[in-house]
């Protein structure tokens, strides 16, 4: 039988392009916010994720102090009430909201990781408490993800 020997040899060849065309659909669905000049930042290349690159951070470093929004600070850092705790929130600790889309220098939560948030007109400790500062990229990149729009994406 010729069929099946010719199936196998086709099915490779024909599975590789669509291998080779996933990231280059990925790549273009993610520049196009930029060339519509919807993303402001400048330097970011590619879009930062809540998702993929924030919700693991807060996993890490944060949630164990706030979960259930009960404890100092009044935030629900677990992955699926992380969001709604952010941003637009009004901190209360201060005036500025804990994520300002757009405004990282007005966003209290980068205040509280780089150890500003005193002279940002708040109160209390750098955060994580008690723990090693955030590395700098970690902080570029939720500065960026603000910069993007902090979208829920
Ligand atoms: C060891 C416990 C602990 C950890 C870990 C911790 N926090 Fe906090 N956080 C607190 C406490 C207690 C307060 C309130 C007192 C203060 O601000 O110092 C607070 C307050 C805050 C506030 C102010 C909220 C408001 O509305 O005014 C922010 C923002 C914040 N934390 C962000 C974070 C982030 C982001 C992380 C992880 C990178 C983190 N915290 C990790 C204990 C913690």
């Amino acid at each position: 039988m010729a069929s099946p020997g010719i199936f196998s040899y086709i099915a490779p060849e024909k599975t590789q392009p669509e291998l080779q065309g996933k990231p280059t659909v990925k790549h273009f669905i993610l520049a196009l916010p930029l060339a519509l000049g919807i993303v402001a930042s400048a330097h970011a290349d590619e879009p930062a994720s809540f998702l993929k690159d924030i919700v693991p951070v807060l996993k890490a470093r944060c949630m164990m102090c706030h979960l259930t929004g009960q404890e100092p600070g009044n935030m629900k850092l677990a992955p699926k009430a992380a969001y709604a705790t952010l941003v637009g929130v009004k901190a209360t600790e201060t005036a500025l909201n804990r994520i300002e889309p757009g405004k990282p220098d007005q966003s209290y939560l980068i205040h509280k990781l780089e150890g500003t948030h005193v002279a940002a007109g708040g109160t209390g400790e750098r955060m994580p408490m008690g723990g090693d500062p955030l590395a700098p990229e970690q902080i570029a990149l939720i500065r960026a993800w603000i910069e993007q729009g902090a979208q829920n994406n």
